[in-house]
């Protein structure tokens, strides 16, 4: 079993996917934190993110070691969560990131673990489009903004909230190509995605809600 779930930067989805796999005792891939790694690598070896060579070869090397411990508090910066949009544009980085990310639910269920929840942008339709519950979470822009400002706050990172907020749509415009393909024809997904907009919602509501699309499957 498969939940796939995408949507922009601070709708949720993160959350939701984390909980939602402990809930079902699955296994949970943070796909966004791979982008990050690779946007932590460029920006700790002084590469230009958009010397695009040298961003491959460092996903390249960071492939060899996506399975050992890292510290995700170096991740969760803007600086590298910009950083990691502009990696991804690089199709390259993206087919070097493919394989890690399929391999997941095999790898869970070689563990015993009958099911993973993947959170991102393309995994309903590029990474697992034959999963069966496809979750598609957003949320308007200021609201985001403001989730993801108080999410720096109480990790001390310094932000404003107008530069949250300019990063946040400076982001979403990069990611907009892929963000676009979950709500084109059916051609491309089928017609199964749950869109569930969560602006007016608490993490519990969008939980409970999730869940019982979960369950009715
Ligand atoms: O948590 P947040 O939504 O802010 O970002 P993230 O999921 O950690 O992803 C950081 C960046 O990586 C995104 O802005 C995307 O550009 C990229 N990304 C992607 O292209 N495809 C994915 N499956 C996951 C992330
Ligand atoms: O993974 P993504 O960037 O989409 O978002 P997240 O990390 O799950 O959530 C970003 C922040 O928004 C977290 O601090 C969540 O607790 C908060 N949040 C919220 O206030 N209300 C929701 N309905 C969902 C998330």
């Amino acid at each position: 079993m498969i939940i796939a779930i995408d949507g922009p930067a601070a709708s949720g989805k993160g959350s939701l996917a984390r909980r939602l796999a402990e809930h079902l005792n699955y296994g949970f891939l943070d796909t966004g934190s791979l982008y990050r790694r690779v946007a932590l690598a460029v920006l700790e070896q002084n590469i230009d993110p958009k010397d695009t060579n040298a961003v491959i070869e460092a996903a390249q090397n960071l492939i060899a070691v996506l399975d050992q411990p890292y510290d995700d508090s170096a991740l969760r910066s803007d600086n590298v969560g910009q950083t990691a949009s502009i990696v991804a544009q690089i199709q390259e980085v993206r087919d070097l990131l493919i394989q890690y990310q399929r391999d997941f639910p095999l790898q869970a269920l070689q563990k015993g673990i009958k099911g993973a929840v993947l959170d991102g942008r393309d995994i309903g339709t590029v990474i697992c489009p034959e999963a069966p519950i496809k979750l598609f979470i957003t949320a308007e822009v200021e609201k985001r903004a403001q989730r993801r400002h108080k999410e720096l706050q109480s990790r001390d990172i310094q932000a404003t909230k107008p530069e949250v907020l300019a990063e946040m749509l400076e982001r979403d415009a990069r990611d907009q190509k892929r963000l676009d393909e979950h709500l084109a024809p059916p051609r491309v997904i089928g017609h199964d995605v749950h869109i569930i907009d969560t602006s007016d919602m608490t993490p519990d509501e969008v939980f409970n809600h999730a869940l019982k699309i979960v369950t009715s499957h």
